[in-house]
């Protein structure tokens, strides 16, 4: 082997481990929440080349973008009926971002604000912040999937406003997902409304995808 050999194969071997301790770093923030990076089984194999982009071709090209200039980008609302590949196209993002190391946390909006409250166990690692601060700065994106349908007391809505308040002030892009249009959100969200939504429409651009459910026309 000769030493221009052995350099570049001391270089490749040294970027690798890098890379890996990279990954490994960003990844235990995240564990501290949850055993990976939140997507469902179903989720994890959704990728960008298997979204058919003919159906929702903004939309598809506004995640291609979205994956293209992250960090530096603006959040996305991808708002439509149920089935439309709004879930889809935001698990395409989190498993392309995680293949260029970047952390995500996914969470269906439910599971969000149970895995918040859990936090006031005793036998919890983390406090609320912590977990809040896991969510909105620690890790490098948080997508928030089916926005609207968690119960709307006082006490989720005001964890709802705290999250999108820290990304907010924090400058993180978020992606949200959501059945409603915002006149329905902004009434579900109640007292909380405005505020939340003023602040998700200044992080987010929106997106609607149209569409026929898949899930009836094609299964699953
Ligand atoms: N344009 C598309 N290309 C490929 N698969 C799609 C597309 N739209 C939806 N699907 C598939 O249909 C199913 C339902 O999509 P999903 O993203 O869960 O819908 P939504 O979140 O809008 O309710 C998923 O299995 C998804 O992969
Ligand atoms: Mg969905």
């Amino acid at each position: 082997m000769d030493i221009k050999e052995f350099l570049r194969n001391s270089i490749d071997k040294n970027e690798i481990e890098a890379r890996e301790y990279l990954q490994k770093e960003r990844f235990n923030k995240i564990n501290q929440l949850s055993k990976s990076n939140g997507l469902p089984l179903l989720f994890k194999s959704k990728t960008l080349d298997n979204y058919d982009e003919s159906r929702n071709t903004p939309a598809y090209n506004a995640a291609k973008d979205f994956v293209d200039k992250f960090p530096n980008t603006n959040g996305l609302l991808l708002s439509g009926n149920v089935g439309v590949g709004k879930t889809h196209l935001a698990a395409a993002i989190v498993n392309e971002l995680n293949n260029k190391l970047y952390s995500t946390y996914f969470g269906n909006i439910v599971d969000i604000i149970s895995t918040l409250k859990s936090t006031y166990s005793r036998n919890s690692s983390l406090t609320e912040i912590e977990a809040i601060d896991i969510m909105t700065s620690k890790v490098d994106l948080l997508i928030i999937d089916d926005l609207g349908k968690e119960n709307t007391t006082e006490h989720n809505l005001s964890l709802l406003y705290r999250i999108i308040n820290r990304l907010y002030e924090n400058e993180k892009p978020i992606i949200i997902t959501t059945n409603c249009n915002s006149k329905d959100l902004i009434y579900r969200l109640d007292e909380w409304g405005p505020a939340i939504l003023s602040r998700i429409t200044s992080m987010c651009t929106p997106i609607i995808l149209s569409g026929e459910d898949w899930r009836i026309k094609y299964g699953r």
